[in-house]
């Protein structure tokens, strides 16, 4: 016997018994439940709802707690949109491989360390984000192949910088069942604004985890309840001349630093 499946499957029933017994839930609510619940399987809705029930968020949470020894960078959920094997670019990162006019220029660097302060050289970066309108490359025909995705290595210093958009928020999918659950218990689907990242090193446990845009208008209010403090990423604005002449651009641009720290395997 699956002695765990047992204890969960047995304390799954008596929460759903309490919850029946506080709201005298009746046989038609039990049905429209039901239907919504193979309207969810059949359209593929299942992960989408652990996400706004804040299922995903709270797996994470557990999964990562034992590991996550309060200095480490702290995990995030992966999300459906990432894809495996993204460009690896050299130096100087570019993420966007297209015209960046539409979007706000921003350059994000720092370092990755262990968590005894040690400089990490050659991490592995993969970074995965949505363009300003809130849009990914692969739900968008308008941007090319892996467009806002890619890989690199941190230098010799575990030094890292890139050269992206600023993120836009973007709501997740509410044409299905899930999206017509939170609207008629009146939530919106929004996401704040926010970076993507895989972060890897050999004799490191690897982190995979989101940095938020800080003053996203979503960013206490995440559809999937992901937000974290101690990621939220602080954007400055740059209006510099020399800079902007140093770096190539003719209009304000921003930066933002933070670092990863990683712990032992
Ligand atoms: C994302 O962050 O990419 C994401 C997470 C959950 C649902 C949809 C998208
Ligand atoms: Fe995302």
């Amino acid at each position: 016997m699956n002695e765990r499946l047992h204890a969960i499957t047995t304390k799954l029933s008596e929460h759903l018994h309490s919850v029946i017994e506080e709201f005298q839930i009746t046989e038609d609510e039990l049905k429209v439940a039901l239907q919504f619940l193979t309207k969810v399987g059949k359209s593929g809705e299942y992960p989408l709802l652990s996400d706004v029930l804040h299922v995903s968020i709270a797996v994470d949470r557990v999964t990562h707690a034992a590991e996550h020894d309060g200095k480490s960078t702290e995990s995030n959920v992966e999300g459906p949109l990432y894809r495996e094997e993204a460009p690896i670019l050299s130096h100087p990162v570019h993420l966007c491989a297209v015209d960046e006019t539409e979007d706000e220029i921003l350059y994000v660097s720092g370092q990755v360390f262990s968590t005894d302060g040690e400089p990490l050289a050659n991490t592995m970066i993969d970074v995965w984000q949505a363009n300003g309108k809130g849009d990914y490359e692969n739900e968008d025909p308008t941007q090319p192949e892996f467009n806002l995705r890619g890989r690199f290595l941190t230098d010799e210093k575990g030094r890292y910088e890139f050269r992206t958009v600023v993120p836009g928020p973007y709501e997740i999918g509410k044409g299905g069942p899930v999206g017509e659950l939170l609207k008629a218990i009146d939530r919106h689907a929004w996401r704040p604004a926010h970076i993507h990242f895989k972060i890897s090193h050999p004799g490191f446990k690897p982190v995979t985890t989101m940095l938020f845009i800080e003053g996203d208008p979503w960013v206490n209010s995440d559809s999937i309840g992901a937000v974290k403090e101690s990621l939220l990423l602080k954007l400055e604005e740059c209006n510099d001349l020399g800079e902007k002449i140093r770096r190539g651009i003719d209009r304000k641009f921003y930066t933002s630093k933070f670092d990863f720290i990683l712990s032992r395997a």
